[in-house]
């Protein structure tokens, strides 16, 4: 087995299993699971994300609703349509994009969606929820992650998971989410001291730190499993631009026992997971079991 692990293929494979699902709650259960996604802006990044969280969306088969705002719009405006789309019965999923203009308070808006039907997991009881086991909404990019790291260990009970960075996000559900699995798991972040000898320290690997090829593979324990959450974007020959995740993927690879590219590694995974979110939501809400895979 190649230890580079395809997570482009593994999402693949995830969407398709969710069309299959959403084609059966069509066709049992009249219900189409449907995500509203609100884009407040023009940001270039957070276009390309809306526009592939659409496609992607329809792709499975599901009810795609797009909201734009301009850039201007006022707090109150935002929260209006969030609470328009919290009593859609079409709606089964809301994600706000981030970031939002500085006049809006994130925080709030994020907080104002209706806990089912907040697909990203970011609202407080989401959040409260994981961190105490119960039954929720799990990040998008976390449970990507995990969905990858099973399927190449199986078992992760007693393994030591580093993760390096701390962020509401990715660093502490990803934690949570394997101190669930049973891992002895150890938090790192910019103000760890010795933070090569604790990477060195993990059967498992997780850097979402945001800093381009920061760890190198003399920080690997031969034979971890490393998972790189990072996607930065640096310079490269010829005046043009290449994307790079927070490992030194060149390095790392020739000792890690598997480990994730940038890209076609966790990325693919977050859109995939986004999805799965969705289907699961539409399904607790109408009441009705998700169907078999
Ligand atoms: N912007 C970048 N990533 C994300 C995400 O996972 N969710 C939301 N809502 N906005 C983002």
């Amino acid at each position: 087995m190649s230890n580079i692990i395809d997570g482009k293929a593994f999402a693949a494979r995830l969407r398709e299993t969710l069309a299959t699902q959403v084609a059966h709650l069509k066709r049992e259960q009249g219900l189409t699971p449907g995500l509203a996604v609100v884009l407040v802006g023009e940001d270039p990044a957070s276009q390309v994300y809306v526009r592939n969280k659409g496609r992607q969306t329809r792709e499975a088969g599901m009810s795609s609703f797009e909201y734009r705002l301009p850039d201007t719009a006022e707090q109150s405006e935002l929260l209006a349509l969030v609470d328009k789309l919290n009593r859609d019965d079409a709606v089964h999923g809301i994600l706000v994009q981030l970031p939002l203009p500085a006049q809006i308070d994130a925080e709030a808006v994020i907080n104002a969606i209706a806990p089912n039907k907040d697909v990203d997991g970011f609202h407080l009881t989401n959040v409260g929820r994981l961190s105490i086991g119960a039954e929720g909404i799990v990040p998008c990019t976390p449970l990507g992650s995990l969905m990858l790291l099973k399927d190449r260990l199986g078992d992760l009970s007693g393994l030591h998971a580093v993760v390096v960075g701390r962020s509401n996000i990715v660093g502490k559900p990803v934690a949570a989410l394997l101190l669930q699995q049973n891992c002895t798991v150890t938090i790192a972040h910019s103000c760890t001291r010795n933070l090569a000898d604790e990477c060195r320290r993990a059967d498992i690997l997780v850097a979402a730190v945001g800093r381009p090829q920061m760890i190198q593979g003399d920080w690997i324990k031969p034979g971890a499993t490393v998972i790189d959450v990072g996607i930065n974007r640096i310079a490269a020959d010829g005046g043009k631009t290449r994307l790079v995740g927070d490992v030194d993927f060149a390095s790392a690879s020739d000792v890690a026992g598997a480990i994730t590219p940038v890209p076609g590694g966790v990325g693919p995974m977050t859109i995939a997971c986004l999805l799965h979110n969705t289907v699961q939501q539409a399904c607790r809400i109408a009441g009705v079991p998700l169907p078999a895979a």
